[in-house]
């Protein structure tokens, strides 16, 4: 643990300095703000639902602002992790089709599949395919500053997604909670970084609790099963570990019954319950008596957003997330950045294996 204290060890094995992308999150919800108001997007129609396109790091902003939709908007959210968009796409369908890199192939085929079923389309990309062809069919386009692994992105890409779904639903108070993103972010930030030690570091500490074990990151609420998501994914590619992630109260009926057995799985685990902060009476009732029992069998511990409004509430948990991530890849001796694995199946795939 006391490497995590060493900011030569950190500086050492963080080469391409994702200490720092992560850190820049809470710059990121005004920066987009901003260039979504240069934009100028015209989508005034009559849309029946929202269909975001996209994959890995470009689709969990759409998770997230669908999350934070669920109990109020009045039409679906669907994400669409696929090569196609589902069969209700219309022309009363409000397609994003989100890449950072704009060259991911389920994307730009899923983009393709929504022309033709004649959805309106808004392209959000930093470049690549998907730009060229937004650009040359004059389809509105939103661009995302280049050069960072996309997962680093999610702050402008949640960003567009909201502020696009908002304009073609006249949806009002979104820059509001978007300023509070950012302001609950950056007092976070202070807490969260390197040279806050161990013993006042509420990421680095549960660093500590996952190295060398199996986490489970259970959420506890409908709104924050993107956000589980997220922290499986970020500790997958940023920590180079497994995670497992489930959410209440589906996980009630059916996965509560499977601890116990392999015993050493049990042993190796470490849970963590998601906590939005402002859940239903039944849902917090659900959550402390799941944990008691869980409890007997595995390590658990609960984590409650900071900030008043939900999408704040959300990306709270996110940027804790992110940063235990970090911290997980220093104790485990890894680069946080590079994805090989991610980068040779795509390189192959392009190569026709
Ligand atoms: C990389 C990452 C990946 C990519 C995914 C899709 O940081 O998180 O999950 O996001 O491979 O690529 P893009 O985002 O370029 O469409």
């Amino acid at each position: 643990m006391e490497r995590l204290d060493d900011p030569g060890y950190i500086a050492k094995l963080d080469k391409s300095k994702m200490r720092m992308l992560i850190g820049n999150l809470p710059d990121q919800f005004s920066m987009a703000s901003k260039s979504f108001q240069e934009a100028k997007l015209n989508l005034k129609a009559r849309f029946s639902s929202v269909v975001v396109a996209g994959m890995g790091g470009s689709a969990i902003g759409g998770d997230l602002v669908s999350a934070y939709f669920s109990s109020t908007f009045p039409a679906p959210v669907w994400v669409v992790r696929d090569y196609e968009v589902p069969s209700f796409v219309t022309r009363n369908t409000l397609l994003i089709a989100v890449s950072y890199s704009g060259n991911t192939e389920e994307t730009l085929s899923a983009f393709e599949d929504g022309k033709g079923k004649r959805a309106r389309i808004v392209c959000i990309a930093s470049g690549g395919s998907l730009m060229e062809m937004a650009k040359s069919e004059s389809i509105p386009f939103l661009t995302v500053p280049g050069g960072m692994p996309p997962r680093c992105a999610i702050g402008f890409l949640s960003t567009s997604i909201l502020l696009s779904i908002g304009l073609a639903f006249d949806v009002s108070g979104l820059t509001t909670e978007l300023e509070e993103v950012g302001d609950v972010l950056k007092k976070m930030k202070n807490v969260l970084e390197p040279d806050n030690p161990v013993k006042k570091n509420p990421a680095k500490k549960i660093a500590g609790k996952l190295a060398h074990k199996l986490p489970f990151v259970y959420s506890s609420s409908r709104m924050t099963d993107p956000v589980a998501r997220r922290w499986s994914t970020q500790i997958n590619e940023n920590a180079k570990s497994l995670c497992h992630y489930s959410s209440l109260p589906e996980l009630d009926h059916n996965e509560i019954v499977g601890w116990g057995i392999p015993r050493e799985v049990s042993y190796a685990s470490h849970i963590l319950f998601l906590d939005p902060g402002n859940l239903s009476e039944k849902l917090r009732r659900r959550l402390a008596v799941t944990k008691e029992i869980i409890s007997q069998m595995a390590e658990v511990e609960s984590l409650t957003a900071s900030g008043t409004g939900n999408l704040a509430r959300l990306f709270s948990l996110v940027f804790l997330g992110d940063y235990v991530s970090f911290y997980l890849a220093m104790l485990n001796g890894v680069d946080p950045t590079p994805i090989e694995r991610i980068d040779l199946l795509k390189k192959k795939l392009k190569e026709g294996h």
